[in-house]
């Protein structure tokens, strides 16, 4: 699938040739002398058409129009959550098209988010599972390949924002449907093993580098908690280690730690039957960060970002991790699993420990780690909780811009009372009230000499009803979020190293 911008006037909307023409309508929309512009005005008039967000109408043969068919598609105030939506809507004409070539054009003026939001929202509408499905299915994928979104060429409008904002959201989306992709496949297409040649593949892309360890080389590291999740498993666990270098070797990486638990049966704290095959998606943290190297590398900012993907399964069994065993971390602090359902913050407690050789500016976890946290935020946003209030803000303005939301929940000391341990520096659950706090709250005591962040995303990677699947988030998040900090960090560059002394660079930094 491929999109190509172009300037636009609804006059010569109104006569190109092709199959289907989408016309975004907007309140903010003044009609022309144009036949689209027309159309438009007598569909509001009778009532047929409003330009509220999702309203939609087809048509065929257009007085005036050379398209085949025009879809008028309300937009109402443009915003980029609007437009996401009203794209929702026509999903139905777009997933059901005979036709190779769409266009989609604004009816008034635009901006680079509604461009992005409306890029995703195709490419979100047009994405379909087919990993595991063979002819039987007889599934009918759209045959929409080539997308043109055209934008009115008015006053003021910078057409080399509008062509990076395009970029920048086919690169997410190539990222969000890496990651679909992943979370969607059962755990006997996506095991440990597969994973990490997911990872191994990114290195075909430019400026990536990965490493993948074994449970030998995972436990000569001392990764005492990790292994306790995946010794009740006959796949074996790798830890991933990703790189994507974009800015010189010594600046500080950013590292994203993805919670990898490629099923989650709960182990010996074994959960209930129904709905355990969701467990399968207990690795969307792990593919978000896939889907974020996917992107990067792509977009290549100047900035330097580490992946950790700690992946196993979780299977009670023989071997299994027991309740009431103490194992201890590779920081050193000794666990007692109370709990082996609560997997998640033992793998990631490991990895964050591994992190420290970085010598990060932050470290960003991504994690559907609590039942708690569905039942707290839903999918709508996912929960956000951080040791430093500017990383914080940043993770929370990121989600604003990429429609990838997130709401702060609190970390006061009070909650990690009940994670106190008989037997053992910290157990790894305390009780019900707050379980999404406690869980972040264990967490930070892996993290606490660096700016850290956990977002966890029980609620929001995955949805289930009638389109049941990965979400993709929060890839957007997580890739705004390295954009907008490689912009900084720039302009922090050019500030400690003003052209006359760039030859001084070396000694500067000594
Ligand atoms: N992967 C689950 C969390 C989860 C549950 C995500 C439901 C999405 C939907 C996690 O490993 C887990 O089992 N957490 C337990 C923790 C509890 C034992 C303290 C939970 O949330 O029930
Ligand atoms: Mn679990
Ligand atoms: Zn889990």
């Amino acid at each position: 699938m491929d999109f190509a911008l172009k300037a636009l006037g609804l006059d010569e909307a109104s006569a190109l040739p092709v199959p289907a023409l989408v016309a975004l309508v907007g309140e903010g929309f003044r009609p022309g002398g144009d036949a689209l512009s027309a159309f438009i005005e007598r569909a509001r008039a009778r009532g047929d058409f409003k330009t509220e967000a999702g309203a939609h109408l087809v048509s065929h043969g257009v007085p005036g129009m050379h398209a085949e068919r025009v879809l008028l598609l309300g937009i109402g105030d443009s915003a980029p959550a609007r437009v996401k939506k009203a794209i929702g809507a026509a999903a139905g004409f777009l997933k059901s098209a005979r036709f190779a070539d769409v266009t989609f054009c604004f009816a008034q003026d635009t901006c680079a988010l509604t461009l992005e939001a409306v890029v995703l929202a195709i490419r979100d509408a047009l994405y379909l599972y087919t990993a595991t499905k063979t002819t039987h299915s007889k599934l009918e994928p759209s045959r929409i390949e080539h997308i043109t979104i055209g934008v009115p060429d008015l006053e003021g409008q910078s057409p080399l924002v509008l062509q990076a904002a395009l970029t920048r959201a086919n690169a997410v989306g190539e990222g969000i449907a890496l990651a679909r992709e992943w979370a969607n496949r059962p755990a006997n297409h996506a095991t440990p093993t597969l994973l990490a040649k997911v990872a191994q593949a990114l290195t075909e892309l430019p400026r990536i580098d990965c490493e993948v360890l074994g449970p030998k080389e995972i436990a000569k590291l001392g990764m005492g908690a990790f292994l306790a999740v995946a010794q009740g498993s006959a796949q074996e666990p790798r830890f991933i280690v990703l790189r994507y270098q974009g800015a010189d070797k010594h600046e500080a990486p950013v590292a994203l730690v993805g919670k990898g638990i490629t099923f989650d049966s709960g182990g010996i704290s074994l959960k209930p039957g129904p709905e355990m095959d969701e467990m399968k998606f207990d690795m969307s943290g792990a593919a978000s960060v896939l889907g974020a190297f996917r992107a990067l590398a792509q977009l290549r900012p100047t900035i330097n970002v580490v992946g950790l993907i700690p992946a196993t399964e979780n299977l009670p069994g023989g071997r299994a991790v027991k309740p009431g065993d103490v194992v201890q971390s590779l920081s050193g602090q000794t666990i007692e699993i109370l709990n082996t359902d609560a997997e998640g913050r033992l793998v990631l407690c490991d990895a964050l420990t591994y992190a420290e050789r970085f010598k990060p500016r932050a470290v960003i976890d991504i994690a559907t780690l609590t039942g708690a946290c569905m039942i707290a935020l839903g999918g709508v946003r996912s929960g956000l909780f951080a040791n430093d209030d500017a990383l914080a803000e940043a993770l929370a303005a990121a989600g604003e811009r990429a429609l990838d939301l997130c709401w702060r929940m609190p970390l006061d000391d009070e909650y990690a009372e009940g994670l106190k341990s008989h037997f053992a520096d910290v157990a790894n659950v305390a009780g019900r009230p707050a379980g999404s706090v406690t869980a972040a709250k264990f967490l930070q005591r892996f993290a606490s000499r660096w700016p850290w962040a956990h977002l966890d995303i029980a609620g929001t990677a995955w949805k289930n009803g009638p389109a049941k699947g990965a979400t993709g988030r929060p890839v957007g998040l997580l890739v705004h979020y390295l954009l907008a900090l490689a912009d900084d960090l720039a302009v922090q560059r050019a500030a400690d190293n003003p052209p006359k002394a760039a030859k001084g660079k070396k000694a500067r930094k000594a």
